[in-house]
């Protein structure tokens, strides 16, 4: 057999370039590195050695005996061991890069002093790392940031002690990756510690802080949110707008010597948005924090043209279309928010999807006896409607005698105003309010109540009907 190692990078492109153009009759054909052993999902190579790189399967050429796509050979590689070896300083990404199933790696009793900074982002499924007895010095939590390790080995490595390695302290606290069991030592120079006794002050995780926990908004706003990194050392920030279809700036601000901001401004608010998830991401040498923001935008349904103004418009009446059909007046009163969200329905001819709509009672009945006394209701409206009860003019609170029971369905609220042994005491006429930021709607029942309790026996439940 003949075997040849593959000294560079570059060669490694030009071998599969080339094998992706003879892959077919080429299959099969890549060897074990010399002084390795290889079976087919392990490279264990535990002769001293002083090349200078990874292990990576050779070409050889042995002809026809299986088809199997040379991809396939390194993604079923799951376990890799190092030992002994002098040569390999430094661990790079386009070592392992092919290695996409590994899930042990040991590089041990070696000369490796760096480990780049995304040396293992194409090896997801990595849970076992063993690093011991090289003469690392430092080493970067975001190494393993996107992966779940089980085990992370660092015995007999001697880091400089310092705000670098302030993290592994942190995995060592919380036991995190099998740490805990390993005794691990920093050097300041002139000593050598233990690990856990490390005190580095203005070195810790950073805080984060946003402006809004859900933010809610109608499509074609403008709307600004800021998150704050915060901490020693100062913290990167950054929003993650990955897929947001509004158009958005970022803003960065730092305030000197603790807080990083960023503004983000959502120009002109997409409908696309609604749920989006806005989160924000702060990360130093320590460790990283992140926060978010549930965004909600509501379209809102065409409205017709407005009347003419009165002459000191307070509260102006419009009425509500949806699909050709009145639903209802929508008041408009004077807070900006809803003046704008009307100004951009009106301003548009569009038929939008409804998710806004203004509160409307569709039903209120007279008393009527079930397993208590209802006064049975049925109201529409999104976001969903606040109830009022009023009673003789005065709101009604909830008590052990009379209260609210209901349930809600899409956009419909039905329930009972339910009375508990009413009397003619209990007469009157009494009044239900719906509101939500489109507007409010009011209607009025008259309640009467018998003197004499009622019989008992013959009871109903209070039978909810869904509507669709
Ligand atoms: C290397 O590993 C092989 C197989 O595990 C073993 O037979 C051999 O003794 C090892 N060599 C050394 C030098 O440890
Ligand atoms: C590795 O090298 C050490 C000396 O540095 C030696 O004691 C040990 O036996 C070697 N291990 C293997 C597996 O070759
Ligand atoms: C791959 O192998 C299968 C059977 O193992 C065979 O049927 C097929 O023809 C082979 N394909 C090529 C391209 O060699
Ligand atoms: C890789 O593993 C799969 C399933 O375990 C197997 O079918 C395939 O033949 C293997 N490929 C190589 C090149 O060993
Ligand atoms: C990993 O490192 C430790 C030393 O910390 C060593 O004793 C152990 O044998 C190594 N594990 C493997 C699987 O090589
Ligand atoms: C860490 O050092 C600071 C001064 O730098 C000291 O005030 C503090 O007590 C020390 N903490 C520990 C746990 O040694
Ligand atoms: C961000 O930090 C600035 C400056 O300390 C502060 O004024 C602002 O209120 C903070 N905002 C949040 C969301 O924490
Ligand atoms: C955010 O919105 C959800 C759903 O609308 C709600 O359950 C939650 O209470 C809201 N949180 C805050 C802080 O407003
Ligand atoms: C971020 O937004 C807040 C509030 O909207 C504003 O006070 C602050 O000046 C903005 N910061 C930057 C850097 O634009
Ligand atoms: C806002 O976005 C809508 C559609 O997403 C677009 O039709 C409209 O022109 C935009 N308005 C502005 C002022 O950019
Ligand atoms: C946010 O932080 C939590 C733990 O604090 C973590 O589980 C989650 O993966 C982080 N999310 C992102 C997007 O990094
Ligand atoms: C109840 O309201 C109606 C109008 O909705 C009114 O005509 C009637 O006088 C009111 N009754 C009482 C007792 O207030």
């Amino acid at each position: 057999m003949d075997l040849f190692f593959i000294p560079q990078r570059i060669c490694w492109w030009r071998v599969l370039f080339l094998l992706s153009i003879f892959q077919d009759y080429l299959s099969n054909m890549l060897d074990c590195p010399p002084t390795c052993s290889c079976s087919p999902t392990e490279i264990y190579c535990n002769k001293s050695d002083n090349g200078i790189s990874f292990p990576l399967f050779s070409l050889q050429d042995t002809g026809n005996n299986g088809n199997n796509s040379i991809e396939d050979l390194f993604k079923n590689i799951t376990s890799i061991h190092i030992e002994n070896w002098t040569g390999l300083q430094t661990l790079k990404e386009v070592d392992i890069e092919l290695y996409t199933g590994l899930q042990r790696l040991t590089i041990m009793n070696g000369n490796l002093r760096v480990v780049q900074a995304r040396a293992f982002s194409k090896n997801p499924h990595l849970r076992y790392i063993n690093l011991s007895k090289n003469p690392l010095t430092t080493l970067s939590w975001q190494l393993f940031q996107n992966l779940q390790l089980l085990e992370l080995r660092l015995e007999d490595v001697v880091f400089e002690c310092g705000c670098d390695i302030r993290w592994i302290q942190l995995w060592l606290q919380r036991g995190e990756a099998g740490l805990q069991n390993q005794l691990l030592f920093c050097t300041t120079g002139a000593s050598r510690i233990p690990l856990h006794t490390m005190n580095i002050s203005l070195c810790d995780l950073p805080d984060i802080s946003v402006t809004h926990s859900n933010l809610t908004v109608i499509e074609g706003d403008r709307v600004t949110v800021t998150c704050n990194g915060s901490g020693y050392p100062l913290p990167e920030v950054d929003w993650t707008v990955n897929d947001l279809h509004s158009i958005n700036t970022h803003q960065s601000n730092v305030y000197w010597p603790k807080v990083h901001s960023i503004n983000l401004t959502l120009v002109n608010v997409s409908r696309d948005d609604n749920l989006y998830m806005l989160s924000c991401i702060a990360e130093n040498k320590v460790g990283m924090a992140n926060a978010s923001i549930q965004l909600t935008v509501y379209c809102i349904a065409r409205c017709e043209p407005p009347p003419p103004p009165p002459l000191a418009p307070r509260r102006l009446s419009v009425p509500l279309v949806i699909n050709d059909i009145l639903v209802a007046d929508l008041t408009v009163s004077k807070t900006p928010f809803i003046r704008r969200a009307f100004k951009t329905a009106t301003q548009s001819r569009r038929t939008y999807n409804i998710r806004a709509v203004p509160p409307a009672i569709l039903k209120l009945d007279e008393p009527e006896r079930r397993h208590e006394t209802c006064v049975e209701f049925t109201v529409r409206g999104n976001p969903q409607p606040t109830l009022r009860w009023f009673y003789k003019d005065k709101l009604i609170s909830p008590s052990e005698y009379i209260r609210t029971d209901m349930d809600t369905y899409q956009d419909y609220l039905e329930g009972c105003l339910n009375f508990r042994n009413p009397t003619h005491h209990n007469n009157g006429n009494y009044t239900l309010e719906a509101s939500n930021f489109l507007g409010v709607a009011t209607r009025t029942v008259y309640g009467h109540f018998l003197n004499a309790p009622f019989s008992e026996g013959g009871c109903r439940v209070c039978l909810t009907v869904y509507l669709s």
